[in-house]
């Protein structure tokens, strides 16, 4: 691989990375010369299957198991990554899932699920994270920064959604995490930001773009009338991951074709 290449020699941890979104990042990380963590928790074949694609394009990936929502199964799976890599330089917390219901029918388990695992599990990694970074210290010839976590958050981390209150609550939270993460790390020149993905053709949202129907029915919630791709959200991980974006820490990035401007006001309201 080339010199030129944007996170040449770093390594890098993608959760839930055998689909949709954590695909498309972990194969962008990898295109510029990242090793890449392939963490799943089902479906093993689908992670060793970007493991593939990452090597045939000359890269280095492993695929390792862990619940994010288990401290033993994360600090293991840190553990792994440090005896195969050495270090990590990038952390995605991207793992999450939605238990959709009418709030007065939402369950304490399934309240509790989403949470656990959108926001707990995006605790969990990124301590694991900053324990190493700050155990290693800079490396000057790989980054500019110590590290940098990029947290998966969602345009529903400002716009209310309802039928899905466990799932914006956990959004909202990542965002609090990720800048009171940025605001006590900064000293240490730890970077800690957060995409805002809207809606991105994956399995999570099937329903919502697999008919015609519905899928026009999304767009007009879309200014920009189309629906994002994983390779969209790939593409502002590998700048957020990389010294182009040194002196950002602390924000969310929102992608989502223009989502969060309130589309419903543009003909008056
Ligand atoms: N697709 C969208 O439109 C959209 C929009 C905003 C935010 N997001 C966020 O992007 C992230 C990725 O979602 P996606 O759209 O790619 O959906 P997806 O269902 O394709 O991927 C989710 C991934 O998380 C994994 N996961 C779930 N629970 C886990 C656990 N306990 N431990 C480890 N991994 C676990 C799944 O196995 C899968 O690999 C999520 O955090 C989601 O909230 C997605």
């Amino acid at each position: 691989m080339s010199t030129s290449l944007k996170l040449k020699g770093q390594s890098a941890l993608v959760t839930g990375a055998n689909s949709g979104i954590g695909k498309g990042v972990a194969l962008a990380l990898a295109k510029e010369g990242a090793n890449v963590v392939i963490n799943y928790v089902t479906h093993p074949e689908a992670a060793q299957e970007v493991v593939k694609e990452i090597e045939d394009l000359g890269g280095n990936a492993i695929a390792i198991m862990a619940d994010v929502s288990k401290e033993d199964e994360v600090q293991h799976m840190f553990q792994e990554m440090f005896a195969h890599f050495g270090t990590i330089d990038i952390l995605v917390n991207n793992a999450g899932l939605q238990k959709d219901s009418p709030f007065k029918d939402m369950s304490l388990a399934d309240w509790q699920l989403v949470l656990n695992i959108n926001l707990t599990g995006q605790f969990l990694c990124a301590r694991e994270a900053v324990r190493e970074f700050i155990r290693r210290g800079l490396v000057p010839e790989r980054s500019k920064a110590l590290g940098k976590i990029i947290c998966m958050s969602s345009v529903h981390e400002v716009i209310p959604w309802g039928g899905h209150v466990n799932y914006a609550t956990s959004k909202g939270g990542v965002m609090m995490l990720m800048k009171s993460m940025a605001q006590e790390l900064a000293p240490q020149k730890i970077r800690v930001n957060s995409i805002g993905p809207g809606a991105i053709q994956t399995p999570i949202n099937r329903p919502a773009w697999d008919t015609p129907e519905a899928l026009n029915s999304l767009l007009t919630l879309i200014p920009y009338n189309r629906i994002g791709q994983p390779e969209d959200i790939g593409n502002l991980a590998v700048w957020l991951a990389s010294d182009d974006s040194d002196y950002i820490t602390g924000t969310t990035v929102f992608m989502d074709g223009g989502m969060t401007l309130y589309p419903g006001f543009s003909t008056n309201g």
